[in-house]
């Protein structure tokens, strides 16, 4: 992937030079991980206009997981949603990612930040397809990961916390070095729970089947596809699955705000359904496209304008 790079970025409520979004070496969040961050995306529109998808469901999510981690965030959600459609418009971005970040500045050392400061950034770049653009339609390869997702009560599930992430990134490293594109994560208790950065759903006898969220991340993609699928008439249930169900699925598909809706078409090493993407996965994959771009109407409340 290439090197991320912008103009400007939001930090601590002032835009700042690219070349000087710094922190001291002391930050807390960079020795001890307590920090939380989102990731949204801004989509160009059909009509030449923009739009960021599911903007107050994100902002929202990151103030509950700086809720979750005792962070108290000297701004509110409407100033974080202002300075998110700010920083697009500063870094002259029609489309692009947003990651708002809030960690702790540096001051205290040791566990207990004490009295350091809580600090809020917000930087925007281009990123194309996180999978790449062959996987949105030939599928990619998974791998079922030998590291288990979080335990609930150790890690929490509702947050997206900077530090959980090293589970995401170890899984995701084996994955790509045995030569597959993500890992899929399996619950403590050995169910499925989700893919390093995305949920998943299966598809089986035309029943569309996803994990419920106590052990995964709240996805704001996969509670958009959920209703997408309710929509459409598509039967859905929230249940728990085994990793075998994933050997015998007719069709799986991964969700999140990097990947998009991008299919799966092998899994350690069985080929899931015909071996390409399908039907079902296709036709959400297509109306998630269409929504973003704001070409169905009835989805417009999911839509910020630029
Ligand atoms: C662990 C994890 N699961 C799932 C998702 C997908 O969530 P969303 O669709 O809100 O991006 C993400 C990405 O935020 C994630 O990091």
């Amino acid at each position: 992937m290439a090197t991320v790079t912008g103009e400007k970025v939001w930090i601590d409520g002032a835009f700042v030079d690219w070349a000087d979004a710094n922190v001291h070496i002391l930050t807390h969040t960079l020795h001890y991980g307590l920090g939380v961050f989102e990731g949204i995306r801004c989509y160009r529109t059909a009509d030449g206009a923009s739009a960021v998808f599911r903007l107050p469901e994100h902002v929202r999510r990151l103030f509950d997981s700086a809720h979750i981690n005792l962070l108290d965030v000297p701004y509110s959600q409407a100033d974080i949603e202002t300075a998110i459609l700010e920083t697009l418009r500063q870094n002259r971005l029609a489309e692009g990612y947003v990651r708002p970040i809030i960690f702790i500045g540096d001051g205290e050392m040791g566990l207990n930040p004490g009295d350091n400061a809580v600090r809020v950034a917000i930087i925007a770049w281009e990123w194309g397809k996180y999978l790449g653009e062959e996987g949105m339609e030939s599928g990619i390869r998974a791998k079922v990961s030998t590291f288990s997702r979080h335990f609930p009560n150790s890690k929490m599930t509702k947050g997206k916390t900077c530090g959980d992430y090293v589970n995401s990134i170890l899984a995701k490293r084996e994955a790509l070095l045995d030569g597959y594109d993500e890992a899929i994560m399996l619950d403590t208790d050995g169910l499925v729970a989700e893919a390093s950065g995305e949920n998943i759903f299966m598809v089986r006898d035309g029943l569309l089947v996803t994990p419920p969220p106590h052990t995964v991340l709240a996805g704001i993609t996969r509670a958009s596809v959920i209703e997408i699928a309710r929509d459409k008439g598509i039967p859905i249930t929230e249940r728990t699955v085994t990793r075998d169900e994933l050997y015998i699925a007719d069709e799986l598909f991964l969700t999140g705000t990097a990947a998009e809706v991008t299919p799966i078409r092998e899994v350690d090493r069985r080929t899931i359904g015909s071996g390409k993407r399908g039907p079902t996965t296709k036709l959400l994959q297509e109306s998630f496209f269409e929504i973003v771009e704001g070409k169905q109407s009835k989805y417009e409340s999911w839509l910020t304008r630029l």
